[in-house]
């Protein structure tokens, strides 16, 4: 499962193929891609690439897929500017540069024999979906997991099938809303703020461990709501983003204080960052 590093230099980007493009909706795409050596890309759940487009640049993404799914990973990207545009444009059998995996991921030794709370709004379910495919292929290392979306309307919800799929699975109790909904749409969630899905939750918080990744307006909210439920910090794990550049700790780019998010993160446990200026 673990691959080799993609090379020695930490800045040369190594050629990769794409082996299919999806639709998620009409801002985002998945990407599978598989090495151009045939190894495993050896990231785990939560770390990101530096992908990288002759002509346009380079951008940080989150592996969308789990380590245990050989032969490939797969990149979730949303359009929003200059690379990512150009991103969307290619098809099966383009190549790319990748750079990576790097960054800190979700700390899968403490998560083990947990009960989990998987928390994600809108893109934020790209790189949380590496971990939730992680524990469906490795269902007895935890324990109850809980999967809670929210997204902006039925069709903004990525991986619709998958989440299907996790709604009906006895493995996982999945909970979803969306803030607005019109009357063409088909969808059994609920409509409002993902803070709501957190009352209802029954917990105990010495066995409970909760993941949060979404849109930086989500964090606070969702972080006061498992406080409320008495669930401490040091127990709650959120990924956060920042303006990256080498993604390897050398241009101080993404720095949050003393921490740079692109090595020290981009998961961190709550209790490292919630005092630290601007990290929420
Ligand atoms: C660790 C990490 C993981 C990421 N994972 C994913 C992912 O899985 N899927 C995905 O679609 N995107 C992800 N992003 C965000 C992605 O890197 C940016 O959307 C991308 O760099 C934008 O490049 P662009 O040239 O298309 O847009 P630009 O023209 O550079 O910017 C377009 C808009 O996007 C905003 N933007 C630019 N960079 C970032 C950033 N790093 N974070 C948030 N907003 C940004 C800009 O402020 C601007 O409003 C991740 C970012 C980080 C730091
Ligand atoms: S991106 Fe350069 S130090 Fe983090």
């Amino acid at each position: 499962m673990t691959g080799a590093p993609l090379r020695d230099s930490l800045y040369l980007p190594s050629e990769c193929e794409i082996i299919t493009v999806t639709d998620l909706t009409p801002g985002e795409k998945l990407f599978r891609i598989r090495r151009a050596d045939g190894l495993p890309l050896g990231h785990l759940p939560g770390q990101f690439v530096q992908v990288s487009l002759l002509g346009w640049g380079e951008a940080p993404i989150s592996v969308a897929s789990s380590p245990t799914r050989d032969g490939f990973f797969e990149l979730g990207v949303r359009r929003a500017g200059t690379f990512t545009s150009a991103m969307h444009t290619l098809k099966a059998g383009d190549t790319l540069g990748i750079r990576g995996p790097f960054g800190r991921a979700f700390d899968l030794p403490r998560l083990r024999g947990q009960n989990l709370i998987l928390i994600s709004g809108g893109c934020g379910l790209a790189p949380m979906r590496s971990l939730i495919q992680y524990c469906e292929d490795r269902p007895s290392e935890f324990g109850s997991i809980s999967i809670l979306y929210g997204a902006k309307s039925p069709v903004d919800r990525l991986f619709k099938e998958e989440l299907a799929a996790w709604d009906a699975s006895a493995r996982f109790a999945c909970s979803m809303t969306v803030d607005n909904i019109s009357g063409r749409d088909c969808f059994s969630g609920s409509v409002g703020l993902i803070t709501a899905l957190i009352p209802p939750l029954t917990f105990s918080p010495d066995t409970t461990i909760a993941a949060i990744v979404g849109p930086p307006a989500m964090y606070r909210a969702v972080i006061a709501e498992l406080h409320k439920k008495g669930l401490p910090s040091d127990r709650i794990a959120v990924s956060l983003e920042r303006q990256m550049r080498c993604g390897v700790g050398k241009c101080g780019h993404c720095s949050i204080e003393h921490l740079y998010c692109c090595q020290d993160g981009p998961v961190f446990w709550l209790n490292e960052i919630e005092l630290l200026r601007g990290a929420l």
